[in-house]
């Protein structure tokens, strides 16, 4: 193989189309170095004719400019030597690039040197730093210990506080932390000495740390939480979070896999919208328990374990109960009913279990159920005590400016709900589905078909036209045989049940009521309908025995209803640790 390429060589040379620069005498003595300008390749070839160059400049780099170049421009071509031409573009390319690069290693070394001083000096600064020990001036006037929350009472006055650095920004000469405590966020300012001791300049964030100062609005033009900043004379450093590979931004952070941030949801929860959900579900609970006191309705705290199902066997937990089956429970409804006697209307505010297998963004395994139960009420009012709990809760809510502007900020869309909500009679709703082309999947076919009267509604159809309807719907009277054997059925329409679902843009179902049915020997027909042993039931079949009445409640799914508040894309977003199937830490 050299011998022909030696002889092409020869044969190019002889033809005056040698390496040699025009009016140089000069012939190359470097060895042969092939370019395919098609196929080779600069980085993975060899300059070899098996394994050529793709570009004469990179044959250069890779093997200096004394060398003879053979070309060709694909590889059913013959190689042929580089014309002068193109030897002469060449080399100034390759002197081009020769002067890059030497400038690149120049400024390398420049950069690498200024680095290493900088390294030096930083080092040394922490060095001295350590000699630089905080001691708190006492001839100041005292500082109150308080919770950020309090701060804006202490403007121009000494305020001592504690928390976790959520945000942290370090200049030459200052550091500004934006401290959480919990009960809100504060601009701090640390200057001076403060900010050259050790503890400062090795500050991490979610360290814990002392602060006192003077509480003081922030310059005009300037911004920080409230409007207002401490301006530090003295703080100390409590517990340093770790710094490097398990510092906290380098643990989660808004990229993370949504599995690790369920691993780590105890990190996630220190965020601001964790936070922020969190705190409008405890002022949510605040203002439905209101919205109850204000009505007279009491609120009980029924068990979770429990030996009789509510909502069907099938989504039941079972446990071992010193060797007796029992569940963890699905509702509370059952035992809120007994308590109609004795308690008047009652509600309460329970963990319900659902052993479902469902992964939605609607479906928690474990979540909190509001329940409440009311005697001697028709449908209708069951259904407009229903909106008028909601709606009383958010007015109350709203009225509140903090958690109000939480609301706003997770959700700047949200529009209050108006009464009356739509109420939807199922039959309607079948009709309405078809009429606007929203089909369910045939079980059997697996083609979209319309809906008949007796479909289970499914959540994509259910969410379609709760969107496209886009306000609160009561879809009401479901057939019989779709749902829970207590239900009671419509007078004079006995195969539709006095049942409500509470639908909800972008969430769907948020509620599920219905009156319940007064008549013993109707409820025992439950029972049978249903497959279950009325034994256990003794208890709840007794309140049709002991002076029976029309009662009627619901249960309100508390994640859904943030989910919908908070515009949170799924209830586990509103959950303090959501259980889902699989899932059952942290
Ligand atoms: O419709 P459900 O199953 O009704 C009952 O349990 C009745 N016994 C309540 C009653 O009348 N006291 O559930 C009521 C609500 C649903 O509308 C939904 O908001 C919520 O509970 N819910 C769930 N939330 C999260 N994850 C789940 N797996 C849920 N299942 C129901």
């Amino acid at each position: 193989m050299s011998q022909v390429v030696d002889s092409i060589v020869d044969k190019v040379t002889n033809l005056g189309l040698s390496n040699t620069l025009p009016g140089s005498s000069e012939k190359p003595t470097g060895p042969t170095v092939y370019v395919d300008e098609g196929t080779g390749s600069d980085d993975t070839g060899d300059g070899t004719s098996e394994k050529p160059y793709g570009t004469v400049l990179g044959a250069m780099v890779a093997k200096g400019q004394d060398v003879s170049i053979l070309t060709r421009k694909q590889p059913t071509d013959e190689w042929a030597a580089i014309t002068p031409t193109a030897l002469k573009k060449a080399k100034k390319s390759y002197e081009l690039h020769e002067k890059k690069m030497k400038k690149a290693a120049e400024n390398k070394e420049k950069l690498d040197k200024e680095a290493a001083e900088l390294k030096e000096r930083e080092a040394k600064k922490l060095e001295e730093s350590k000699k630089i020990q905080l001691v708190e001036d006492t001839s100041l006037p005292p500082a109150t210990k308080v919770k950020i929350r309090g701060c804006a009472n202490y403007h121009e006055k000494r305020v001592r506080v504690f928390g976790w650095v959520h945000r942290l920004r370090q200049q030459k000469e200052n550091t500004f932390i934006v401290l959480r405590d919990g009960s809100g966020y504060l601009q701090c300012f640390i200057s001076g000495k403060l900010a050259q001791t050790y503890d400062a300049l090795t500050l991490t964030l979610e360290s814990t740390v002392e602060i006192v100062g003077t509480m003081k609005p922030v310059p005009e033009g300037k911004t920080a939480p409230d409007g207002h900043e401490l301006i530090a004379d003295y703080w100390k450093l409590i517990h340093a979070a770790p710094s490097g590979d398990d510092a906290f931004s380098n643990k989660i952070n808004e990229h993370s896999d949504p599995s690790l941030l369920a691993d780590y949801r105890h990190l996630v929860l220190r965020g601001e919208k964790a936070a922020s959900v969190l705190r409008v579900r405890a002022a949510m609970l605040g203002a439905f328990r209101t919205t109850f006191e204000k009505l007279g309705v009491l609120e009980v705290t029924p068990p979770c374990m429990v030996q009789t199902q509510v909502e069907g066997g099938a989504t039941l937990f079972k446990l071992d109960y010193y060797g007796q089956p029992a569940f963890l429970t699905q509702s509370s409804q059952l035992y809120l009913e007994t308590c109609l006697p004795s308690l008047g209307d009652v509600y309460c505010v329970q963990e319900s279990f659902r052993a479902e297998n469902s992964h939605t963004r609607r479906h928690l395994s474990e979540y909190t159920h509001l329940e409440a139960e009311l005697a001697f009420i028709t449908f209708d009012d069951l259904m407009t005590h229903i909106e008028n709990i909601i709606c009383d809760s958010v007015e109350i809510l709203l009225a509140d400016p903090v958690i109000s502007k939480l609301v706003y900020q997770l959700n700047p869309k949200f529009q209050q709900p108006k009464r009356p909500f739509m109420r939807l009679d199922y039959r309607d709703a079948i009709k309405w589905l078809n009429e606007h082309g929203i089909k369910r999947e045939d079980e059997n076919t697996h083609e979209m078909v319309d809906h008949v009267v007796g479909d289970d509604i499914a959540e994509a159809a259910e969410r379609k036209m709760t969107d496209e309807i886009g306000v609160p719907i009561f879809l009401n009277k479901f057939p019989r045989e779709l749902k829970a054997f207590y239900m009671k059925r419509v007078p004079g329409d006995e195969e539709y049940t006095e049942s409500v679902d509470l639908l909800m843009p972008n969430v769907g179902e948020i509620v599920g009521g219905s009156m319940r049915i007064s008549d013993m020997q109707e409820l025992l027909e439950g029972y049978k309908r249903e497959g279950i042993d009325p034994a256990p039931y003794y208890w709840f079949t007794d309140q049709r025995k002991y002076g029976t009445c029309e009662h009627g409640g619901y249960g309100l799914g508390v994640e859904r209803l943030l989910a919908w508040l908070c515009d949170r894309y799924t209830v586990r977003d509103c959950s303090l640790y959501p259980r889902w199937p699989g899932r059952a830490t942290p």
